[in-house]
């Protein structure tokens, strides 16, 4: 892990020849702030902006994203994509699978996708990832990924590459790593979602899903269907489907894929 004083020059060196641009902050109040400001303003495809520290940090649901300074990576990156604006909902998922190709290749660390796409490792939070679109015209991938923590509060239920032996621990690297893969995912959405598909970790599991307006649905996760969301099934036969949503509980479904 470079020292903070050698941030911009890491990311510097790292990003060149994949990032067509990059803002690079000692300290800002959220990268996705920053990336979205600057798309507005015409910012391309895959420029993006990193911090060494956010004061102002979010994740999904309004929730905050709190990071030590030096210790996680935290960017935002551009996506104009080609997909048509129907199919941007599968696009928080296509950059968990673009980030969790990137940290097995650069750290060696195996790490799975909770639906929509919180990377864990055995069921501990490496990453998270804040999707924000304003379509057409953009969409910013705002990724937190925990690099050097060595302790975290157990309630938390967190871990990092540190902690899980990541045999490189640089965030420059890592980021440049997403920005290779990034493309690679996004040029091919149908295979990508099957690749999602095998990585997802709440797939025939017993869930609860707690929905945008607080609603609980739950059942066994059946599918994540082509437009990216989460059909269930509960135990009588009746069928959901959750389009947005934090997956709170998660159980091994033992019985018979009567779904399928
Ligand atoms: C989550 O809730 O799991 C998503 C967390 C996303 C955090 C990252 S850190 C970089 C970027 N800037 C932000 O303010 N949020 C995202």
């Amino acid at each position: 892990m470079p020292k903070p004083a050698g941030f911009h020059a890491a990311m510097t060196r790292a990003l060149d020849g994949v990032a067509p641009d990059a803002r690079l902050f000692n300290t800002c109040g959220s990268t996705n702030d920053e990336a979205r400001s600057w798309a507005r303003d015409g910012a391309p495809h895959l420029a993006v902006v990193a911090a060494d520290e956010q004061t102002a940090g979010r994740g999904r649901r309004g929730r905050t994203w709190l990071a030590t300074r030096g210790e996680s990576l935290l960017a935002s990156i551009v996506l104009r994509p080609e997909l048509s604006v129907e199919r941007w909902t599968i696009l928080p998922l296509l950059v968990g699978v673009a980030v969790v190709r990137a940290i097995e290749s650069r750290t060696k660390v195996i790490a799975e996708l909770k639906w929509p796409n919180d990377v864990l490792v055995d069921g501990r939070k490496l990453a998270g990832i804040l999707l924000e679109a304003e379509p057409p015209t953009f969409a910013i991938a705002g990724i937190g990924l925990n690099a050097s923590q060595t302790h975290f509060d157990e309630k938390i239920k967190a871990t990092s590459l540190a902690r899980e032996g990541a045999v490189r621990l640089d965030r420059a690297d890592l980021l440049a790593g997403i920005l290779t893969e990034l493309p690679l995912v996004l040029a091919e959405p149908v295979r990508s979602l099957d690749e999602y598909r095998k990585r997802c970790v709440t797939l025939g599991m017993h869930v609860e899903v707690r929905g945008s307006d607080a609603t609980v649905s739950s059942g066994i996760a059946g599918r994540v269907q082509d437009d990216g969301t989460l059909w269930l099934i509960d135990g009588d036969g009746r069928e959901s489907v959750v389009t947005a949503g934090d997956v709170t509980q998660m159980r091994p479904w033992f019985g018979p894929r009567f779904w399928e």
